[in-house]
């Protein structure tokens, strides 16, 4: 395994299409490994995508720190939304930044293992949030275009709801 450099906002690669993974080889299990390294050092973020570390595929790997673990998605499809829910993001691309996004409550998405099967997944709450922040980036989005402005009375509600949970 190898440490991998962040790309970081500013660069254009950030901003294109990732394409389809179509060979699952090792040469595919070492960039997983890899991101997933560069993702944990110092517990810097809860999920990666690989245009961060310059590989326009379409490949993320998250871990929230819930039952789920780490989780590697390849070729992903969300293809269920349900509800809503705002939370403080940031990303690794853009270090210093953080805003309010609003991402679905709940999604279904399905996606290729490491070694090419498919899976299906049903998340909630931060899972969700994270997975759709990751799938923005396969499409050259990032969290920075959908920050919502919010009052400071909103943004009061916001932070005494986390505490209560
Ligand atoms: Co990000």
């Amino acid at each position: 395994m190898a440490l991998r450099e962040i790309v970081v906002d500013g660069d254009p690669i950030l901003r294109k299409i990732s394409r389809p993974v179509e060979k699952f080889d090792s040469k595919l299990a070492t960039l997983l490994d890899d991101m997933a390294e560069t993702m944990y050092l110092d517990n810097r973020g809860i999920g990666i995508a690989a245009v961060q570390i310059g590989i326009l595929r379409r490949i993320f790997v998250v871990d929230v720190g819930d039952e789920h673990g780490k989780l590697e998605f390849i070729n992903p499809e969300i293809y269920e939304r349900e509800g809503a829910q705002l939370y403080l993001e940031g990303c690794l691309s853009c270090p210093g930044k953080n805003g309010y996004v609003e991402r679905p409550e709940r999604i279904r998405v399905r996606a290729q293992d490491r070694n090419g099967e498919w899976f299906d997944l049903e998340a909630e709450g931060l899972l969700a949030i994270c997975i759709c922040h990751e799938y923005d980036h396969l499409d050259g989005t990032l969290f920075i275009d959908k920050v919502v402005e919010l009052t400071e009375e909103q943004i009061a509600e916001l932070e005494a709801e986390e505490e209560e949970e």
